[in-house]
């Protein structure tokens, strides 16, 4: 029979959700020497959180996140609460003994995620795992392997954007519009994401950001349940310019007043020999130049990334283009933590605690340099 592995949630929102589906599903489509258990979910609304357990399968809840540390049934604690958050919650419950998966970005702040790191290498048995979900797409995870066969020859370019359309005035003061909970607005939601997925898709680390402009536009939002408003003290619009380590200049882009656009989160490679390109409101599918055909022939190959035996994760999931979709990802990636847990090797790099405070780095070294206007080396900022 296989093992359990019981797991405890906290947050039960959003990531909640997402999370919970994905340990639903995943011993369902994927063989694993590990089963899942939905064991305790945590959160603050305790009325909520009872309909929520019900609702997804969990054994138990509690209000307290603090008695997961205590319970030696529990092997593995997911967070998905706000950002400022993390850091207390996954100190913890490393320093108990517990493997964590922690929501991204890793903290709100590069202090929070420099503790946070120091407390993953105080625990080097232990694990460590951030839902950066969109490196297990397939179509993205399929981009990391053509790079790694040298399909595009040297990287010359990459131009990533995140463009969303819900952060407008008549969206709440919700946690994600104050500085103190969220660290900043559409950076460390969305930048965070694009910075990851090219560092992971070139292998490489960001050596300087070139410049960097960030800007608030909507400075007071309604606060949730109450006429009277309150101040918004996150950005609306951050854009940088960077260069990676092997040389490649990088584009990156990330606002949620984007109006045309829901969740279009992008990103194009341009090498020597081939180009790469991928927007998630199309997500099966990865765009490919192989520069070799020449002009004559040459053109974006549209690849449907579902075909088992030739795309990562497809074999679990359902014939050719049927597609997949957002909660996919999620699954994905927790077919690959618990084979890390069981010292398998994951389809395509998991991020760890280590590996998310590299692109924590990058989020603050922009912020830097939109607020001294200059350029800022990676090595400055620790
Ligand atoms: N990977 C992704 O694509 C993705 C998408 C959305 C959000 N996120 C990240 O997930 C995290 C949560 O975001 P969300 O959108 O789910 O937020 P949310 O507001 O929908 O949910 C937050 C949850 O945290 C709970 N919570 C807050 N403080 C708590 C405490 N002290 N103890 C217990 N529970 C507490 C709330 O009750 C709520 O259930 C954030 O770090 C965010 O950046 C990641």
């Amino acid at each position: 029979m296989t093992k359990p592995l019981n797991v405890a949630l906290i947050g039960q929102k959003f990531m909640g959700r997402a999370h919970s589906n994905a340990l639903s599903q995943v011993s369902h489509f994927f063989d694993l020497p590990l089963k899942p258990v939905k064991h305790t979910v945590c959160g603050r609304d305790e009325k909520e959180l009872k309909a929520f357990a019900a609702r997804w399968g969990w054994q138990s809840y509690t209000t307290r996140w603090g008695e997961l540390a205590e319970n030696p049934e529990i092997a593995l604690v997911d967070i998905g609460t706000p950002n400022d958050m993390h850091a207390e919650q996954a100190i913890a419950m490393l320093e108990a003994g517990k493997h964590v998966a922690c929501e991204k970005p890793l903290a709100g702040t590069l202090a929070d995620a420099r503790a946070m790191h120091e407390a993953a290498k105080r625990r080097k048995k232990l694990k460590t795992f951030v839902w950066y979900n969109y490196r297990r797409v397939p179509a993205l995870a399929l981009a990391y392997r053509l790079i790694r066969e040298g399909r595009l020859g040297r990287i010359y370019h990459v131009r990533a954007k995140y463009l969303q359309s819900w952060g407008g005035k008549d969206t709440p003061l919700l946690w994600r519009f104050q500085k103190k909970h969220a660290g900043s607005g559409a950076h460390g939601d969305l930048n965070a994401h694009i910075v990851d997925m090219a560092r992971f898709l070139l292998g490489e680390e960001v050596a300087e950001i070139h410049g960097a402009v960030s800007k608030t536009f909507i400075e007071e939002r309604r606060i949730p349940g109450q006429e009277k408003k309150g101040r918004s003290s996150v950005d609306d619009a951050v854009l940088f310019l960077a260069s990676f380590k092997g040389g490649a200049v990088a584009s990156f882009e990330a606002t949620r007043l984007a109006a045309p656009h829901q969740n279009a989160n992008s990103i194009e490679i341009n090498g020597e020999k081939g180009a790469l390109r991928f927007d998630f409101e199309d997500m099966n599918l990865l765009q490919f130049y192989d520069a070799s055909h020449g002009l004559r022939e040459g053109g974006w190959t549209r690849i449907m990334c579902t075909s088992a035996g030739n795309h990562p994760y497809a074999e679990a999931w359902w014939p050719d283009a049927h597609i997949l979709g957002y909660e996919h990802g999620f699954t994905n990636m927790l077919a690959d933590i618990v084979r890390v847990l069981c010292g398998r090797t994951p389809e395509v790099p998991l991020p760890d605690f280590a590996d998310a405070y590299e692109t924590q780095r990058v989020l603050e070294a922009a912020l830097l340099a939109a607020r001294n206007r200059c350029a800022i080396k990676l090595s400055e900022v620790e």
